[in-house]
């Protein structure tokens, strides 16, 4: 088994999540849920980046204090989360004790090992702000390609990296005032030591450590000559500045954030180590841990040199890490979007427009490999992979075959014995193909593999054509085996999946064939004896849905990310709690059923079993109310039932709906009654037909 700590990047907290956020959540997420298939432990953590200038002259801005600034976006986060299946097993901020201290304890450790030095730094000054060199807040001309209006740190245009005072015709974006240049004492890392440059290079060298594109990266600045050479890394900041002091000194000085932040990896991993009872430092010196890092092309140079070097010369307990996987950017229908300007698409309104997460985790797999590429999100191509592969191909086989296999088998599959069927033992065939593909992060091969299985097994059930085998009497064996075969097929091809689709793969195991936990890579050896009922799995996307979420007006404002974060937890806020549009409302599939069998549950307490007749179906369904009325009572009664609500696995059975009730809302101030009374419709309803 192996040991992983797992991060992605961790974003600044001055803005909700963009799509370029997302994208990286869920390749890490996918790479994290194939490893616990793998029964591998993956404990993987994200955390805020609280710190920074950005963030504290957002905050002022915004007129908060920056722990109140950091502290609302940080609450906005869980919906994103949450909503596109992303399984961190910790979520943290480096504004916090546990960053703080070991940002000081490593600052401290660096120091004692004569890596860090005092130099007095000439730095533009904003004399109307009486703020220092600004970070990102001076603009001018870039020193090395001309481009306008580049940041005082690097230039957008040609990636160099260099000092805020070798800027042509600076200026404050602050005030716009044009910075004069002042002297104070900072604190450098000596990165241009040479046992730092040893190490790193033997570091960058270790085989298949990184990708052989980022090693080529960083090897260009290592050994850069010249103006080009590897220079020291200013760490301190002068105040104002929201940051973790530099321990030890008189003056107020601050660490910089990128010293700060990436620490922050092991801030969320110690807090998460508290929380769990893990011993932090034994876990870090454990042998078999394996360190690894998930992050954007942009930051290859803070990943590569600095940190490694800072956990190299700290020492025990730290370790350097394993991997640093880098990724490239998302584009959307091929506009480069930058960090600073937001991107095409919101992810919050991707949800709130209904639109199924696992699509996008689905077309992000699909066109994701180990290189550092950027991926472009084309809506054609979106719609089309979405509908033609994942739902036309992979959900279709379920589709069509479950409803033979319920129909005229009772849900019985045919038991091959010894023997392998044709499409179980093809899907089976690819198991270390797809298992390296995943290992190696290509997963545009997982799903290209994945889907040559559902072509084949499409293809198979076409050519049996089970539908005039179901004509024909004398041909039961027949449709048995071939739609048994293709179940057996999807089973497998659903754990090949299961990391992109945890959801729907969650779903098919425990409603499909009855198997209630997460599936595990070696579940794909099983053939499940029976299936239930096929329920509707995903649905395809609608083009309607493209154009809203393109919707102009909905695109994030470019200049204002924290108040766009404002602005859509509001929206969000007031679709959740006041009111409703008519189309919130009609995704509730309200029906009139029948209750049909009113039974006690042994070992519930408020709980009555009831089997509803929906009008040609049944349903079992857990009501919470057996206080109310007794089981004999309600056999007959009509009742409303929410029936598309998702099947809800519980310690007695599965729950595959819920009949409406009234009672006092606790909140509410006007009663607290006892009383829970069904909802029936007026005599004369029948079942199945719609509430609206
Ligand atoms: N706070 C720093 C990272 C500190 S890590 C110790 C940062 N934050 S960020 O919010 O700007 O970016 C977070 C991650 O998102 C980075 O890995 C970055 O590369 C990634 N992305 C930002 N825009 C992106 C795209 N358009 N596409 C894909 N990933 C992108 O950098
Ligand atoms: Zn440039």
């Amino acid at each position: 088994m192996r040991t992983l700590f797992v991060t992605t990047a961790l974003p600044y907290a001055n803005g909700p999540f963009h799509i370029g956020h997302i994208m990286e959540y869920i390749q890490a997420d996918i790479w994290v849920r194939y490893q616990r298939m793998q029964g591998n432990a993956a404990h993987f953590v994200g955390a805020e980046d609280a710190h920074g200038a950005p963030i504290m002259l957002a905050a002022e801005k915004a007129g908060n204090t920056p722990e109140a600034f950091i502290g609302e976006i940080a609450r906005g986060r869980k919906p994103y989360l949450d909503g596109f299946h992303i399984a961190f097993d910790n979520w943290h901020s480096t504004h916090s004790q546990e960053n703080t201290e070991l940002s000081q304890d490593i600052y401290r450790r660096l120091k004692k090992a004569g890596l860090v030095y005092e130099k007095p730094v000439e730095q533009l000054f904003d004399p109307v702000k009486g703020m220092y060199r600004a970070d990102r807040y001076v603009k001018g001309e870039c020193p090395n390609c001309g481009a306008k209006d580049q940041y005082g740190d690097a230039c957008e245009n040609c990636s160099s990296v260099y000092p805020a005072t070798a800027l042509k015709n600076p200026y404050s974006t602050l005030t716009g005032a044009k910075p004069v240049v002042k002297s104070s004492p900072h604190h450098f890392f000596r990165l241009s030591d040479p046992k730092c440059k040893t190490f790193i290079r033997a570091w960058l060298e270790t085989p298949g450590r990184l990708q052989p594109q980022v090693v080529n990266k960083a090897k260009e600045w290592l050994d850069g000559v010249g103006d080009k050479a590897l220079a020291d890394w200013d760490i301190s900041r002068d105040p104002p500045y929201f940051g973790i002091r530099i321990p030890d000194i008189a003056e107020e000085k601050y660490l910089y954030v990128w010293l700060d932040a990436p620490i922050g990896y092991l801030a969320s991993l110690k807090n998460y180590c508290a929380k769990k009872g893990i011993d932090f430092e034994k876990f870090l010196q454990d042998p078999n841990l394996e360190q690894i890092h998930f992050i954007g092309k942009d930051i290859i140079y803070f990943h590569t040199l600095f940190w490694p070097a800072m956990l190299e010369f700290a020492g025990k307990p730290y370790k350097v890490p394993d991997h640093v996987y880098v990724h490239g950017f998302i584009t959307v229908s091929g506009d480069k979007m930058s960090k600073s300007r937001g991107t095409g698409i919101s992810p919050l309104r991707y949800l709130e427009l209904g639109m199924n997460a696992e699509w996008l985790r689905y077309y992000i797999a699909a066109k994701l490999n180990a290189n550092v590429e950027d991926l472009d999100f084309n809506p054609e191509d979106f719609l089309a992979r979405v509908n033609s592969d994942l739902v036309g191909k992979y959900v279709n086989i379920a589709a069509r075959a479950a409803a033979f296999i319920s129909r005229q088998f009772n849900g019985e599959l045919f038991d091959f014995g010894e023997e392998p069927s044709v499409n179980w033992a093809d899907a089976i065939a690819a198991d270390d193909a797809i298992a390296a593909a995943y290992e190696g992060r290509e997963l545009g091969k997982v799903v290209r593999d994945a889907m040559a299985i559902a072509d084949r097994i499409n293809q198979h059930f076409d050519h049996a054509k089970p539908w005039e085998l179901a004509k024909d009497p004398t041909r039961q064996a027949e449709l048995h085996r071939t739609c048994s075969d293709a179940i057996y097929g999807f089973f497998v091809l659903t754990v090949y999946l299961a990391p992109i689709l945890p959801a729907t793969a969650r779903r098919v195991a425990a409603e499909l064939f009855g198997i209630d936990r997460a599936l595990t890579f070696e579940d794909r050896k099983q053939r499940p004896r029976r299936i239930r009922a096929f329920k509707h799995l995903i649905t395809r996307v609608e083009r309607k849905q493209l154009d809203q979420l393109f919707d102009i007006a909905s695109v994030p404002q470019p200049s204002a990310p924290q108040r766009h974060a404002e602005q859509q937890q509001h929206t969000a806020k007031e679709h959740a709690v006041d009111t409703i549009g008519i189309d919130d409302f009609n995704k509730l599939d309200l029906r009139v059923a029948r209750i049909t069998r009113a039974e006690l549950v042994e070992g519930a307490d408020k709980l009555l079993k009831l089997t509803l007749d929906m009008g040609g179906s049944t349903r079992t369904v857990f009501a919470g109310i057996k206080s109310a009325y007794a089981p004999e009572k309600l056999e007959g009664k009509l009742a409303v039932v929410v029936a598309n609500l998702a099947p809800r696995t519980m310690k007695f059975g599965i729950s595959e709906g819920m009949v409406l009730a009234a009672s006092w809302d606790k909140t509410t101030a006007a009663g607290d009654g006892p009383g829970i009374f069904l909802v029936s419709p007026d005599s004369g309803a029948a079942p199945g037909m719609r509430v609206k």
